[in-house]
């Protein structure tokens, strides 16, 4: 039998960008990783489950910006949502990294001050190619046919900027060294090859900090680089198990047992990762998997083809266990999977709705039928009992062995097979014959008791995956064990469901779903949204210049709708609560304006005012940050290196 030394166990996810809003592929990821902890803590070990947010970058200033807020202000909203989906999703993490937090800022700057001291962090010169959608340098050779990103596909930009190293080619034959010593410290084993393959070509030093954008971690010596992308991010890791405060508590938990990450970051957690550590002299994860992506309809998802799929409206529609259900079983954990509605509601009605549902909802009633509802003691056992107690213990060991190796959609099917078996054992038995005749009372005690036992087990089978379904099942069980308590051990031996007790009221689990009438009710809902959607973009064709050509020229009347005039500065002060917005009043010569404009950063509101400046006055009023614009301010440049056109013209005069 399946025996386990309980031990902590400490397992992350990767801490999500909260540039996009999150997709039922990131829900994936984070699916995955519950169920491996639900196990866990299961067979009794002390789990520590982390997930969190990758907050910095430019990205996210962008982003900021274009919604007129701070970048703080903007990530906040957006975490709530993941907080949110994690907690529809039934995600049982431990604690929630935000890179924002102080906790990790410390964190952050701390381990880039001791990597210094060390010798590993220099200060260089970095040029590359840069595509700032997706923070990445990319050399030449790695371009797409069209010299754009290889990723996202946009162009790049030459960038040129002082900025800090950490010396990873000191490390490189360190890594390798471990990694071919230790065969499962990168599964599955053909993310491992590509890994070793990759160090073999040699790795370069990293670049680790920035002086183009501001919102980041500030490197503590020199404060006009911020630290950024994957020192922050994989750093996260050491955070919230006490790297800098708490030494018994990181002893316990560190180095994690393992990083669940996207098949596409496994690079930086099996690499990267591995070198900042040794350059602290900290022990490495003992594991880091690569999972494979979930693809939409045999396509990958993304905003531009349309198929992005929004895991709260399926929850709402179908529920998170369902939704589990569906992305454990059916995707192998290091190979790419499909996800299709149809695929999903096929799944609910046939394993969900048949063949868990009628299980239970057939025992509960024939004990209530014929027992009144009291479970009876068993007492001997004829072969079918005999056999379906063996199919039991099986898949009982099934699932601890499986588990312990992350087999999810393995284990997932050998439970429903037992539940096949076990409705198979009602038709074999047939408790309803059984009921008529008196001398087989105790027979039908015995077939009663164990699909009661069987279904005991399978709650607790089931448990990491669909964890509201199993405490669900418990209830109508009526079991007095608290649900929250059980352990693996509870289900290693048969014979758990006492005697004597009273099954609760069997409540139907998962309504069966008529696929013709969802699939209308979607269509009808995907009409209307398509309705709405091309409305809309009829109102902005409309109000859109009619001559607007394909490359970008406009034509000499679209220009001549823009209204440009001097204006001059009377009144300027800072909006407040923003870093960038300035309210000023200006005089056009015929009327005053209040306008608002992002210069704060660059002139201080006294040196604005009597400034003849050129703003563009028939630009639709807007609210900023509360406050009323009637116009726009023109200026060159950007962030640091701003400055407002001035003209030595009165005010009023127009310009062309
Ligand atoms: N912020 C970094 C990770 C830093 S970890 C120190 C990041 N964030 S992410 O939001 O872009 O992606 C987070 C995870 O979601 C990755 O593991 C990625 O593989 C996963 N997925 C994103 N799209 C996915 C699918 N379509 N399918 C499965 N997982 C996918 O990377």
């Amino acid at each position: 039998m399946y025996q386990h030394e309980k031990k902590p166990f400490y397992i992350t996810t990767p801490i999500y960008y909260p540039s996009a809003k999150l997709h039922i592929g990131h829900a994936y990821c984070t699916t995955i990783a519950d169920s491996i902890a639900r196990f866990h803590r299961l067979e009794g070990d002390d789990v520590f489950f982390l997930t969190g947010s990758d907050e910095h970058g430019l990205k996210i200033e962008q982003k900021a910006e274009a919604a007129g807020v701070k970048p703080i202000e903007y990530t906040n909203k957006i975490v709530a949502g993941f907080q949110n989906l994690w907690k529809r999703l039934s995600i049982s993490n431990d604690d929630f990294i935000r890179t924002t937090q102080e906790r990790h800022i410390r964190v952050v700057q701390e381990i880039f001050r001791r990597i210094y001291a060390k010798g590993d962090i220099y200060k260089g010169k970095y040029t590359g190619l840069y595509c700032t959608p997706c923070e990445s340098y990319w050399t030449e050779h790695q371009l797409d046919e069209n010299g754009c990103c290889p990723d996202c596909h946009r162009p790049v930009q030459e960038v040129s900027e002082e900025a800090y190293f950490f010396r990873m080619s000191r490390y490189q034959d360190r890594v390798l060294q471990y990694i071919e010593d230790h065969p499962d410290f990168i599964q599955p084993v053909s993310r491992r090859n590509e890994m070793i393959n990759f160090i073999k070509q040699g790795l370069d030093d990293l670049c680790i900090s920035r002086t183009s954008f501001d919102w980041g971690i500030p490197v503590p010596t020199d404060p006009k680089h911020v630290i950024y992308v994957w020192f922050d991010a994989l750093t996260n890791y050491l955070t919230p198990i006490g790297y800098l405060d708490d030494p018994a508590r990181f002893k316990k938990y560190w180095p994690a047992d393992l990083h669940l990450v996207g098949k596409e970051i496994v690079r930086f957690h099996s690499i990267i990762w591995p070198c900042i550590l040794m350059a602290l002299d900290l022990p490495l994860p003992k594991k880091v998997y690569g999972h494979g992506w979930l693809i939409v309809d045999g396509d990958k998802m993304s905003k531009s083809k349309g198929n992005v799929v929004d895991p709260i409206g399926l929850i709402d529609e179908f529920g998170a266990d369902p939704i589990r259900y569906f992305l454990l079983r059916e995707i192998n954990l290091g190979q790419d999977g499909n996800f299709s509605r149809d695929a999903l509601i096929q799944r609910i009605n046939s394993d969900l709705a048949n063949d868990l549902g009628n299980l239970l909802h057939r025992t509960l009633n024939m004990t209530l039928k014929f027992q009144d509802g009291v479970v009876e003691a068993p007492q001997g056992e004829g072969a079918a009992d005999a056999s379906l107690k063996q199919d039991a213990a099986d898949a009982v060991e099934f699932f601890a062995q499986n588990m312990e190796q992350m087999e999810l959609s393995k284990t997932i099917k050998k439970v429903w097979a037992f539940i096949s078996r076990a409705n198979k054992y009602i038709d074999e038995t047939a408790p309803w014959a059984l009921a008529k005749d008196p001398a087989k009372k105790q027979e039908l005690a015995n077939v009663l008791y164990n699909l009661l036992e069987s279904l005991r087990l399978i709650a607790v089978m089931i448990s990491p995956f669909m964890p509201t379904t199993a405490e669900r099942i418990w209830k109508q069980l009526n079991l007095p064990q608290d649900f929250h308590s059980v352990q693996l051990e509870d289900i290693q031996t048969w014979g758990g469901t006492p005697a004597g007790h009273r099954v609760g009221t069997p409540v139907q689990l998962f309504p069966r779903i008529d696929i013709e009438a969802e699939n209308k009710k979607y269509e009808a809902k995907l009409a209307a949204e398509k309705k709405a959607k091309a409305q809309q973009e009829k109102a902005a064709k409309k109000a859109a210049p009619e001559h607007a050509a394909k490359d970008g020229q406009i034509s000499f009347e679209d220009f001549n709708k823009i209204q440009l005039r001097v204006a001059k500065v009377l009144q300027a002060e800072l909006v407040p609560k923003t870093d960038k917005l300035m309210k000023l009043v200006v005089d056009l010569g015929d009327e005053q304006r209040q306008v608002v404009s992002g210069i704060a950063q660059n002139y201080k509101p006294e040196s604005l005012i009597g400034k003849n400046v050129v703003m563009v006055i028939n630009l639709k009023p807007a609210k900023l940050r509360g406050v009323v614009s009637q116009g726009m301010i023109l200026a060159a440049g950007k962030d640091k290196d701003l400055e407002v056109l001035t003209v030595d013209m009165p005010a009023g005069t127009e310009v062309h």
